[in-house]
């Protein structure tokens, strides 16, 4: 029992440390749908996110909240491939030295086709990020693309990111600099655990249980020589 107890334990206290720089979403894949023919959906060039290319390492830009973006500067990628009724969560993680606030969302493709505050949004995006883009960066963008199979979903991924800091220095008050950022997208195994977080449970699983045998092991020890003279009493 007690080394269950200390297992949930350093749980929590892990959980608690990482809260500071970790956000996520868990959402359940939709049925397969076919993937959008529609040639602008290639255009959006939107980075995707799968499970053959499961991270993404880049920098985000951010904005301080204002009444027209209240939750900062919006991001969007594609989640592809999924496996149709299907948990899974997607991860940011970021440095605590750049404090940030983000707020995941994922959408279905029809959803975001049929509401024009989100279609706008996509657009703008994609319309300032093509601006950005080099060669190098389309090359990797089809590097990450995986081929589409028939029995798979597709979902948009939006990322919210705002400045969360109050600073003396004007420079950092008047823009916010770009925030190094992790995304992650983890399946969940019997879709009930993260399936990067195997190792890390098998590792407390291993300890909790030679914590269990050690500590049987120490109480035996250390109760057999007071059990002694009982014993030799009834012998008497
Ligand atoms: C709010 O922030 C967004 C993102 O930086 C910017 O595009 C927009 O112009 C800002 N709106 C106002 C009213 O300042
Ligand atoms: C990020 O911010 C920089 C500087 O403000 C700007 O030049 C760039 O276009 C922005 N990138 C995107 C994708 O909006
Ligand atoms: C303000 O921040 C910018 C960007 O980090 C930095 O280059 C600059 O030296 C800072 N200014 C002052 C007065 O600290």
């Amino acid at each position: 029992m007690n080394s269950i107890s200390l297992m949930f334990l350093v749980l929590l206290t892990y959980s608690q440390i990482v809260h500071s720089n970790v956000e996520k979403v868990i959402f359940t894949s939709s049925l397969a749908e076919p993937y959008p023919t529609d040639a602008s959906f290639d255009n959006l060039l939107l980075v995707p996110l799968s499970e053959e290319h499961p991270t993404l390492r880049t920098q985000l830009n951010v904005s301080f909240p204002n009444s027209s973006s209240p939750n900062g500067q919006a991001h969007w990628f594609f989640l592809e491939s999924l496996r149709p009724h299907q948990r899974y969560e997607v991860r940011i993680c970021w440095a605590a030295t750049q404090p940030t606030e983000f707020s995941l969302a994922t959408f279905q493709v029809d959803a975001v086709l049929s509401d024009s505050s989100l279609l706008s949004s996509v657009s703008e995006y994609a319309y300032a990020r093509h601006a950005k883009l080099g060669t190098g960066d389309i090359e990797a963008l089809q590097r990450r693309k995986t081929a589409v199979r028939p029995d798979t979903t597709l979902l948009f991924l939006r990322l919210l990111a705002a400045a969360d800091y109050y600073s003396p220095n004007d420079t950092l008050m008047m823009a916010a600099p770009p925030v190094a950022v992790d995304v992650i997208l983890d399946r969940y195994i019997f879709n009930v655990f993260p399936k990067s977080l195997i190792p890390t449970a098998l590792y407390l699983v291993l300890i909790a249980g030679c914590a269990w045998f050690v500590s049987g092991w120490v109480s035996r020890v250390c109760t057999a020589p007071s059990n002694e003279p009982p014993t030799s009493k009834k012998s008497q």
